[in-house]
C-alpha cells in the first residue's frame, strides 16, 4: 500500500506521460506535437489538426486526401440511430443527446470492442469524427423540432455540419465561408488541451480497456459541467444577467469579489494558465472581424469588453491570476452564427473530439498503462455495531 498523498482536483499530481500537447501556463504557451498554436490556427484547418494530434505528424499530400476521404465517407447514421433522437424530449438539453448518441455507436459497432484491435480502433476513430457532427446536428434539429438532413459528402466537415444544422431537406444551404472558416478555427483552438476534466475521464475509463464510444461518451458528460465545457453557455447567461440589470459591469464585479454563492466571472481564470490564455487572444481578435463580417452588432460584446477591462486591472483577478480563458468570448461568436445557448458546449465537444480520440490512443498504447485506480484518505467512522432499527 505505501504512503498515501492527498491531492484534491489532482493539483500536483501528473496521472500520465504524454507526447500530445505541451503547455506553458506561466508563459501562455500551447503547443500541438510541438507546433505552436497560433501557427496552426493561421495555417492549418481541423482535419490536417485532427490527424496531427491523432497520429503525431503533419500528413503528407496522401495521407491527408486519405484521412481525410475516410472521415467524409462514415457521416451517415444508421437509420435506428435516427430514430433514437424521436424518444427524447423536444426541449432536452443537446448534451446528454450527444453522449448517449455516441455511447449508443457500441451497440451499433459492436466490433468495436475490442480496443487491442488496430483495424477497429482506426475505424471506430474515423466513425467518430465523421459522426459526431451529424449526431450534434440532430440534436439540434431535434431541439427546434425541424427535419433531418442527411450528409453531404461532397461538402467538407465543417460545411457539411453547418449544412446539417442549418439548412432544410431539398432546400439550397449556401455555406458561409466566413462562418465556416471561424467555426473551423475555433474547432483547432479546442482540439486538444492536454489532461484536462474530459480528457482525464476519457483516459480513466479508456483504462479499463473500455472501447472508444463509451470512453469519449464519459469524455462528452464530464465536459457539460459549467467549469469545464459548459463554461461557454454560462458565460452568455452571465452577460445576459448583467444587460438585462441595465449593464452595470461594476456591481456585478463587486459580486464576484463578495464571492457571492455561484457568481464566478465565467470565462475567466485557469488551472494551468496564469496568464492570458493564448487561445483567448486568438479568439478575441476573430471575434471582431466574424461580428463585423456576420453583420452583428451585439450589445453583449460591449459588456465582455468591459468586464474585462474591469477585471484585467482590478486587484481580486491580478493577485489570483485570474485572465480571460477560451470560453470568454465564443460563446458571442456561435451567437452570432446563430447557434442557441445551449448548443454552445456541444460545438466545444466537435472540436475537443480528436484531442479525446489521441489521448485515449495513447493511454491503450502507453507500456506504463495501468487501470486508474486513486486512492483516498478515509476520514468516516471507526469501527462501530450494528444498531437494530428499533434501537436507533
Ligand atoms: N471568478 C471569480 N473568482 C475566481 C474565478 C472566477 N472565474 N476563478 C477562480 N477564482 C478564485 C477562486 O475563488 C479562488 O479564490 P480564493 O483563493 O480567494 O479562494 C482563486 O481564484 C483560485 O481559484 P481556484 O478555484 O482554486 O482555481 P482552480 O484551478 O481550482 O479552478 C477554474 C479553475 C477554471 C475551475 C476556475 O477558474 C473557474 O471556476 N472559472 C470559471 C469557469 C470557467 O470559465 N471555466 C472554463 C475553464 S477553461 C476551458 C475549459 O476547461 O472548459
Amino acid at each position: 500500500t505505501g504512503l498515501v498523498t492527498l491531492d484534491p482536483g489532482f493539483v500536483n499530481t501528473a496521472a500520465c506521460e504524454s507526447d500530445i500537447t505541451y503547455i506553458d501556463g506561466g508563459a501562455g504557451i500551447l503547443r500541438y506535437r510541438g507546433y505552436p498554436i497560433e501557427e496552426l490556427a493561421a495555417k492549418s484547418n481541423f482535419v490536417e489538426v485532427s490527424y496531427l494530434l491523432i497520429y503525431g505528424e503533419l500528413p503528407t499530400a496522401q495521407q491527408y486526401e486519405e484521412f481525410a476521404d475516410r472521415v467524409r465517407r462514415h457521416t451517415l447514421l444508421h437509420e435506428d440511430l435516427r430514430k433514437f433522437f424521436d424518444g427524447f424530449p423536444r426541449d432536452a438539453h443537446p448534451m446528454p443527446v450527444l453522449s448517449s448518441a455516441v455511447s449508443a455507436l457500441s451497440t451499433f459497432y459492436q466490433d468495436s470492442l475490442n480496443p487491442f484491435d488496430r483495424n477497429q480502433v482506426e475505424l471506430s476513430t474515423h466513425r467518430l469524427l465523421a459522426k459526431l457532427p451529424t449526431i450534434a446536428a440532430y440534436a439540434y434539429k431535434k431541439s427546434v423540432g425541424q427535419p433531418f438532413l442527411y450528409p453531404d459528402n461532397s461538402l467538407g466537415l465543417v460545411e457539411n455540419f453547418l449544412r446539417m444544422t442549418f439548412g432544410f431537406p431539398a432546400e439550397p444551404y449556401e455555406v458561409d465561408p466566413t462562418m465556416a472558416r471561424a467555426l473551423d478555427l475555433l474547432f483547432i483552438l479546442h482540439a486538444d488541451h492536454e489532461q484536462n476534466c474530459s480528457t482525464s475521464t476519457v483516459r480513466m475509463v479508456g483504462s479499463s480497456e473500455a472501447n472508444l464510444f463509451a470512453s469519449i461518451s464519459a469524455g462528452i458528460n464530464a465536459l457539460f459541467g459549467p467549469l469545464h465545457g459548459g463554461a461557454n453557455s454560462a458565460v452568455l447567461d452571465m452577460l445576459e444577467g448583467i444587460h438585462a440589470d441595465g449593464g452595470d459591469v461594476d456591481s456585478f464585479v463587486n459580486r464576484v469579489k463578495n464571492k457571492e454563492p455561484g457568481v464566478k466571472l465565467m470565462g475567466f481564470g485557469h488551472r494551468v494558465y496564469k496568464n492570458y490564455d493564448p487561445r483567448a487572444r486568438i479568439i478575441k481578435k476573430t471575434a471582431d472581424e466574424v461580428l463585423e463580417k456576420l453583420g452583428s452588432d451585439d450589445p453583449l460584446l460591449d459588456i465582455a469588453l468591459k468586464l474585462e477591462e474591469r477585471a484585467l486591472s482590478d486587484d481580486y483577478f491580478i493577485e489570483r491570476n485570474l485572465y480571460p480563458n477560451v470560453d470568454f468570448y465564443t460563446g458571442l461568436i456561435y451567437k452570432a452564427m446563430g447557434f442557441p445557448t445551449k448548443f454552445f458546449t456541444v460545438l466545444f465537444a466537435l472540436g475537443r473530439l480528436p484531442g479525446w480520440i489521441a489521448h485515449w490512443r495513447e493511454m491503450l498504447d502507453d507500456p506504463a498503462r495501468k487501470i486508474s485506480r486513486p486512492r483516498q484518505v478515509y476520514t468516516g467512522q471507526a469501527q462501530r455495531s450494528y444498531v437494530p432499527m428499533d434501537q436507533r
